[in-house]
C-alpha cells in the first residue's frame, strides 16, 4: 500500500520539490537517474542535491541503488507528493481528509476546497511494476517508468471522459487533474452493493441506472466495468463513477461491452431481488435498444 503523503507536505521545503521534480524529469530517460545528472535536472547545486536526497530518502519519497552506478528513482509516494503539491499550489485543494476508498487500482481520499471533493490517485501498473521490479536487473531501460506513464494516462483519460459526460450523465463533476491524480466532486450516498432496497424501489432504481447507461452511450461512451461497486446511490438517484477503462461507442467492441455492462447491472438486481426482476427482462434486448437509440424504460 502506498502511504498517505499529505502530512508530509508541511515539512517539505521548496528545494525538496526541486529535487523530486528533478528525479521525475530524469526518469523520462531512464528508470534510475544518475546522481551526477541531478544538479542539472533539479536546478540545484551539488551540495544542495546531497542534502535534499537525504531528506527525500528518509521520507520514503525516492529510492536509491548503487549497483553499477549511484542512481535514484521516484517512489509512488514521491509522485503523489508532486501531484498533491501541484493541486494545492493552484488552489484546487486546501484541506486533506480521510480515505474514501482503496480500490484495486487507486487510492481515493476526501479533500476540500470550497466544498467536499474526492482525490483519486491512479495506481494502474503498480502491482505489475512491483512484481517486475523484484526480478529485473536494475539497469535495463525503457518500459521501466511504465507505472508512472500508465497511471498518468489513466488519470488523464478518466478526467477527459468525465468532462465529456458531465453534466448530461450522472457522474462526479471533474474538477482538476495533475500527473496520476484527478480531483472530482465528492459523491453523496453509498455504493449500490451496500444498499438494501424496498421492494417497490427496485425497478425504479434499476431503470435509473439503465437510463444513465443509455445517456452515456448517447454521449459517446460505454463504461465497460459496470458493477454494483462502481455505482453510488442517494436520495437524488444514481451516480456512475470509475471511468478510465470506458470505450468510445465507435470502438469495434463497444456493443459487446454494452451488452456485458447490462448483463452485470441486470444480473446483480436479479440475484438480489428475484421477486422484483422478472425473467422477462432481457438485458441483451435492452442493450440493443440502447445501441439503436430507441431505449425508453424497462417499466410498463
Ligand atoms: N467521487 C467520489 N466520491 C466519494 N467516494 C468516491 C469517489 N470516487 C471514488 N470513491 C470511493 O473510492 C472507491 C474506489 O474508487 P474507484 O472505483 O473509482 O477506484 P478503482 O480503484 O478503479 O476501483 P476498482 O476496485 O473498481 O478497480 C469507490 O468504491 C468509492 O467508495
Ligand atoms: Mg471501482
Amino acid at each position: 500500500m502506498v502511504r498517505n503523503v499529505a502530512e508530509l507536505l508541511p515539512e517539505l521545503e521548496e528545494q525538496d520539490f526541486y529535487l523530486l521534480s528533478g528525479v521525475e524529469q530524469g526518469m523520462r530517460f531512464s528508470e534510475w537517474v544518475q546522481r551526477e545528472k541531478l544538479p542539472k535536472f533539479a536546478s540545484l547545486t551539488d551540495e544542495e542535491v546531497t542534502y535534499r536526497l537525504e531528506r527525500c530518502l528518509k521520507r520514503g519519497l525516492i529510492e536509491k541503488k548503487t549497483i553499477q552506478y549511484e542512481g535514484y528513482t521516484l517512489q509512488f509516494e514521491g509522485y503523489d507528493t508532486l501531484a498533491l503539491r501541484a493541486l494545492v499550489e493552484r488552489d484546487t485543494i486546501s484541506e486533506f481528509g480521510s480515505p474514501l476508498g482503496v480500490g484495486k487500482e487507486s487510492d481515493v481520499y476526501e479533500v476540500r476546497s470550497y466544498k467536499p471533493l474526492a482525490l483519486k490517485y491512479h495506481r494502474e501498473g503498480y502491482t505489475n511494476f512491483r512484481e517486475v521490479h523484484k526480478e529485473r536487473d536494475y539497469t535495463s531501460d525503457n518500459e521501466h517508468v511504465s507505472w508512472m506513464y500508465t497511471a498518468r494516462k489513466a488519470a488523464e483519460r478518466e478526467h477527459d471522459i468525465l468532462e465529456d459526460l458531465y453534466p448530461d450523465v450522472a457522474v462526479p463533476q471533474p474538477i482538476d487533474q495533475n500527473r496520476h491524480a484527478i480531483v472530482m466532486e465528492k459523491m453523496d450516498g453509498v455504493e449500490l452493493s451496500r444498499t438494501k432496497l424496498e421492494a417497490d424501489q427496485v425497478l425504479g432504481v434499476l431503470d435509473l441506472l439503465i437510463s444513465e447507461i443509455a445517456r452515456a452511450y448517447e454521449t459517446g461512451y460505454v463504461h465497460a466495468d459496470m458493477s454494483e461497486y462502481n455505482v453510488f446511490l442517494d436520495e437524488d438517484g444514481v451516480t456512475i463513477f470509475d471511468w478510465p477503462q470506458a470505450v468510445p461507442t465507435d470502438h469495434e467492441n463497444a456493443d459487446e461491452f454494452l451488452r456485458r455492462d447490462l448483463q452485470n447491472a441486470v444480473g446483480y438486481f436479479r440475484r438480489k431481488y428475484p421477486q422484483q426482476v422478472s425473467d422477462e427482462l432481457d438485458s441483451d434486448a435492452v442493450a440493443a435498444e440502447i445501441a439503436s437509440g430507441s431505449f425508453e424504460t424497462i417499466r410498463e
